[in-house]
């Protein structure tokens, strides 16, 4: 990229209200990100598509657990012993790298990155590691005693919460627990916009099964995650499937393979999208540990498949997959050809003129109708929209560069036969319809 690309993103997403730089009238607070209107919304269509894909079996439990936690459960984790990144400071001009980035992508800990400041040529001090977990006081008292940690990642709030599930709704294996929510990590470089920031949302579910049974479970769920991606119109050449090496693994896992996509971000073009991770029993056995809670199910401590997804990265996946410049009848635009699930708006409502009453006064109630009607109650009634304002090539235009799937343009003919025009977005091209069919219309193409 593409960085070319990934910049006219940042451009939009800041133009047209998807995302704005956090704390941007105090000069901003780097690796932090506000999402405006927009990107509010689209961000609630993927929370919605992934909690959909997650409760269509009636094995998995979702819940929402607190940000902050007793410190004990880091430890038992291995969170505060191990979550860190390898970093080097330049002695020169004092910029901070990951080693990472310096040049070994997969190689925490080996020495084979760059000896020499990428910015000045300087010289790099040994690399040390940099402990990642924002720290934080719960109560008045700011002492080692009162420490507590924001969480770097959800999965630990369902661990537990693994007795309560197991109390409460007495699942078999396999069952699952999923939750959304945001993590924070005190990263050193946070970069390309929200690919990688200091506060992000993760979306995680853990399923727990009978050791002997995970192979298979892991097959399943990295299939299943692929498919979540094509269905929601992620191009099948732009996202792969990586598997790691044995010492690519985290503290806590005997297998992971990421699902990777095409960012235009590193050498081949691919980072980390999801990482799907054997977890093992790493955390419920050092959780039963530490807790003195039994956590066996079965006879057995169950083993775990995580696949965890951040909300973010997402986000930015979706929008570099959608992103095109185009002509249509011989005028350049942008599109974002999200998918209709994701797309923000889903159907904007213009008159052709906005000079002439009767047109605009049956197009507001075209709209309105639409405001009442099954996709405004599972979309909220903001993903109809009107616009009235300029000619209605730069009305089309405005929606393309938004992603909204249909414009609905009332006409002279409306007042006559009740037909309005429906223009898809990713071809321009322009049918009629009856009025009084279009919710239905819209339903099917969109529940
Ligand atoms: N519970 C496992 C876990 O947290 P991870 O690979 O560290 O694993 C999972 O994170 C996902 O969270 C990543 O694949 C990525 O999508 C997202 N993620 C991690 N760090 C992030 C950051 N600093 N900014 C945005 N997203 C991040």
């Amino acid at each position: 990229m593409q960085n070319s690309k990934l910049e006219k993103i940042i451009s939009l997403s800041k133009r047209r209200g998807f995302v704005f730089p956090g704390s941007e009238i105090y000069g901003g607070l780097a690796g932090t990100w506000d999402w405006g209107p927009l990107g509010f919304l689209v961000k609630e269509n993927i929370k919605r598509e992934w909690l959909k894909h997650m409760l269509r079996a009636d094995h998995i439990f979702p819940i929402d657990s607190a940000i902050l936690m007793n410190s004990k459960v880091w430890e038992a984790s291995g969170h505060i012993e191990h979550f860190s990144d390898p970093l080097v400071d330049c002695k020169k001009c004092k910029r901070r790298f990951r080693t990472d980035d310096l040049g070994s992508l997969t190689s925490k800990g080996k020495s084979d990155f760059l000896k020499t400041c990428p910015e000045c040529g300087g010289e790099l001090t040994e690399a040390r590691e940099f402990k990642m977990m924002f720290k934080t006081h719960a109560g008045p008292v700011e002492d080692s005693s009162t420490e507590v940690y924001l969480r770097p990642e959800t999965a630990q709030g369902i661990f537990i919460n693994f007795k309560n599930i197991l109390d409460i709704f007495r699942p078999t294996l396999p069952f699952g627990i999923c939750q959304i929510g945001k993590a924070f990590r005190n990263e050193i470089t946070p970069k390309s916009f929200i690919f990688r920031s200091r506060e992000f949302e993760q979306m995680e579910l853990e399923y727990f099964g009978h050791p002997e049974k995970m192979d298979a479970y892991f097959a399943d769920i990295k299939a299943m995650r692929m498919q979540w991606f094509l269905d929601l119109g992620v191009k099948k050449e732009n996202i792969r499937f990586r598997d790691y090496a044995a010492d690519e693994l985290a503290h806590y896992s005997n297998a992971t393979t990421d699902i990777e996509y095409r960012f235009g971000l590193s050498a081949d073009g691919f980072s980390e999208l999801e990482g799907i991770a054997n977890r093992g029993d790493f955390d419920l056995q050092n959780h039963t540990k530490a807790s003195g809670t039994d956590l066996r199910l079965e006879g057995v401590v169950p083993h775990v498949i995580e696949p965890s997804l951040g909300l973010d990265r997402a986000f930015l996946a979706f929008l570099t997959d959608a992103y095109d410049e185009d002509e249509l009848s011989g005028d350049s635009r942008v599109v974002l050809r999200l998918h209709p699930k994701l797309a923000p708006v889903k159907v904007a409502v213009f008159p052709l003129v906005s000079n002439k009453e009767n047109i605009v006064a049956k197009a507001k109630e075209i709209y309105q109708s639409l405001r009442q009607s099954a996709i405004s109650k599972i979309y909220y009634q903001r993903s109809i929209a009107f616009d009235d304002i300029g000619n209605i090539g730069k009305r089309y235009r405005r929606q393309d560069e938004i992603g909204t799937p249909w414009c609905v343009t009332v006409d002279y003919q409306t007042l006559e036969d009740g037909t309005v025009t429906v223009r898809d977005r990713d071809t321009g091209k322009q049918e009629r319809r009856q009025n009084a069919d279009l919710d239905k219309y819209f339903e099917r193409m969109l529940i």
